[in-house]
């Protein structure tokens, strides 16, 4: 049992990002050649982008089938609606479903890249539903988390329970701060709700991966450092107590974290 946070530090985002492909890629290629379902839970943001682009180059070079490759979603904004460039659903699509179904016709984007539906009439409804996916789906093999400056994973900001599963979540004001970078720099335009797997929800995945990178990690990441119990003021505390998490951050989210 992991009960203390030692992240792997990398010199930089290009080989923090390299490395985290590489882990998902082994992971599963492996499973593919067995003919077994794998599946990922995926993360927005800035901080998997790079991941996502070394993970397709990775794909460039497997020739397999990956009909039984799954990736759900952490999080969507509510409402928001597919079709807009800031729903996460687009993100997902520009970044990976497309461009690994283009290599890899065997990867059905529409079918296997899972992601909650921010236009859902009925949030719990559909919340339900997405807890019933992943059921189905025989659960997460693989859980890839980012980390907000407030200690949020998903949307799961401060207060969140250590046991909450997928529902409608309020924003922290802190995350509609930061986040409306991606609107444009306006505040108002960034949805004030989302739906977000639970903490629960992601407890559940059998490994999970936390990538942190750049300066402005480097606070909440040196109070993971000094925490041995979780704290429902930090989400991403829980996650001291999950059996196979790696933490992957880069020198400049280490800062404060080298210093202790
Ligand atoms: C967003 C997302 C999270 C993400 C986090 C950090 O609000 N809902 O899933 O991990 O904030 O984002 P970034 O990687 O851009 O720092």
């Amino acid at each position: 049992m992991n009960t203390s946070f030692s992240p792997l530090i990398f010199p930089d985002y290009e080989s923090l990002s390299r490395h985290t492909a590489s882990e998902l890629f082994v992971r599963i290629s492996r499973a593919m050649e067995q003919k077994k379902r794998f599946v990922v839970g995926m993360a927005t943001g800035n901080s998997p982008i790079g991941t996502y682009k070394h993970l397709i180059e990775l794909f460039k070079e497997f020739k397999g089938d990956l009909s039984e490759f799954y990736t759900v979603n952490l999080d969507e904004y509510y409402p928001m609606d597919r079709s807009s460039k800031d729903s996460y659903y687009q993100y997902m699509k520009e970044l990976f479903w497309a461009p690994l179904a283009e290599i890899n016709p065997s990867f059905n984007g529409e079918r296997q890249g899972i992601i909650l539906n921010g236009s859902a009439s009925d949030a719990s409804a559909e919340a339900l539903r997405y807890e019933t996916v992943i059921q189905e789906l025989g659960g997460i093999d693989v859980q890839l988390l980012g980390i907000g400056t407030n200690g949020h994973i998903g949307f799961n900001e401060p207060g969140q329970p250590g046991d909450s599963r997928t529902g409608l979540v309020k924003l922290a004001e802190e995350t509609i701060q930061v986040n409306k970078a991606h609107f444009g720099g306006d505040a108002d335009k960034v949805p004030v709700e989302a739906l977000s797997m639970g903490i629960g929800t992601i407890m559940d995945a059998r490994e999970i991966i936390l990538i942190a990178s750049g300066e402005s990690k480097a606070p909440i990441l040196s109070t993971m450092m000094k925490l041995t119990e979780p704290t429902d003021d930090i989400p991403a505390s829980f996650l001291l107590k999950h059996p196979k998490v790696y933490y992957f951050i880069d020198e400049a989210a280490a800062k404060n974290v080298k210093m202790e």
